[in-house]
């Protein structure tokens, strides 16, 4: 059985309900993310599993204890804030003490934990700091050491990182997730920006209007979406709009031009309007090198230098693709308004709404 088990679980505000049917069974030791759109649940979930709020119906057991009737301080759980939630008239080390001090630890183990959770932050020398004196990175931390220092079963974390600078936000989630992994700590890390569920999580929760659209690892969630919704939310989505040329043989017109999807076209007739889904990565620059991919005329629109990678749009007629190519020092990019040829893989390529 699972250690973290919800099911059912249902949460109404008055007459609105923002939590619907939503079924999830985390592992110990997993870290999953809910990745979704603001105003989808997220946070709801998570405060029923922490015990902030009541769910109209439904089960969460933790540890094979039904723990919906538990107070929050009775479900041994540890939680990280999006807002800063430091004391900010106690030091770090005071902060961090402080769950320890409400257990009534003796004062000899709260020292040598509080020493324990600085080091794996690595903030030992800042102990006696108060909030102010940090930065935001580093109350976050302080923070996350908080909730560990208690041992909780189960860690939950809801946008940690959201107000944070975007190179703090890269290293913070690294560290957040080695000390996970070290800790062996089951966790649900909330946040609405796809590359960092994308990058730390065992699996992903893709939500979306109170209810989980799809459950998977991240490289499942990104290559086999299962609804429209999920293949737009994450990732960058090209839609193309197409004409089914040959239904049986897979056979569909972009632009005028043909194109063999390699999959059977099972509810629409010759003639009949499609829309396709292609990710940035099955389109590249250039004639097509693979008896898989087809060349398509296409003209430059506009290309952005991120450094290492060139962000490239161009219409193909009516359509238009955004893709990527690696920059390279020996060759500058295609400039606005040039005749390219661009090549899909069209294996690749998703029938959306079949
Ligand atoms: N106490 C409450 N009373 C009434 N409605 C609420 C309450 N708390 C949340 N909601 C509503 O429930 C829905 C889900 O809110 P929730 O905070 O779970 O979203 P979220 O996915 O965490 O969004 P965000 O990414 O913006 O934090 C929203 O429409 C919100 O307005
Ligand atoms: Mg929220």
């Amino acid at each position: 059985m699972s250690f973290l088990t919800i099911s059912h679980l249902k949460k109404s505000f008055g007459a609105t309900t923002v939590v619907h049917d939503f079924n999830l069974n985390i592992e110990k030791g997993e870290f999953v993310s809910f990745l979704g759109p603001s105003g989808c649940g997220k946070t709801t979930v998570l405060r029923m599993v922490a015990g902030f709020e009541t769910p109209t119906s439904g089960k969460i057991s933790i540890g094979g204890q039904d723990v919906v009737n538990l107070k929050p301080n009775q479900r041994n759980i540890g939680m990280v804030f999006q807002a800063y939630a430091l004391f900010p008239n106690m030091t770090v080390a005071q902060n961090v003490a402080f769950g320890l001090k409400v257990a009534k630890k003796p004062q000899a183990e709260i020292n040598a934990t509080v020493h324990e959770m600085l080091s794996l932050i690595k903030l030992d020398h800042l102990a006696d700091r108060y909030p102010y004196q940090l930065s935001g990175g580093q109350q976050q931390r302080v923070a996350l050491a908080r909730a560990l220092a208690t041992k909780p079963q189960v860690l939950l974390l809801d946008e940690p990182l959201s107000a944070l600078d975007a190179k703090i936000r890269v290293s913070l989630r690294e560290e957040i997730r080695a000390i996970q992994r070290k800790l062996g700590i089951t966790t649900i890390f909330v946040t609405h920006d796809q590359e960092e569920a994308l990058s730390i999580s065992d699996r992903i929760v893709v939500m979306y209007e109170g209810k989980a659209e799809q459950v998977g690892a991240p490289f499942e969630i990104y290559n086999q979406p299962s609804s429209r919704f999920v293949a737009s939310f994450v990732g960058t989505l090209n839609t193309l709009d197409a004409t089914v040329r040959d239904a049986a043989a897979g056979i569909i017109a972009i632009d005028g031009k043909d194109v063999m999807i390699g999959q059977k076209i099972t509810n629409h007739k010759v003639g009949d309007k499609i829309s396709l889904a292609v990710r940035p990565e099955a389109v590249s620059l250039g004639e097509a090198t693979d008896k898989r991919e087809t060349t398509l005329d296409g003209k430059i629109n506009s290309v952005h230098f991120l450094g290492s990678v060139i962000r490239i749009r161009a219409s193909l007629g009516e359509n238009t693709v955004s893709f990527d190519t690696f920059n390279n020092p020996s060759a500058p990019p295609p400039s606005p308004g040039e005749n390219v040829k661009v090549s899909l893989a069209a294996k690749d390529m998703l029938l959306l709404g079949q």
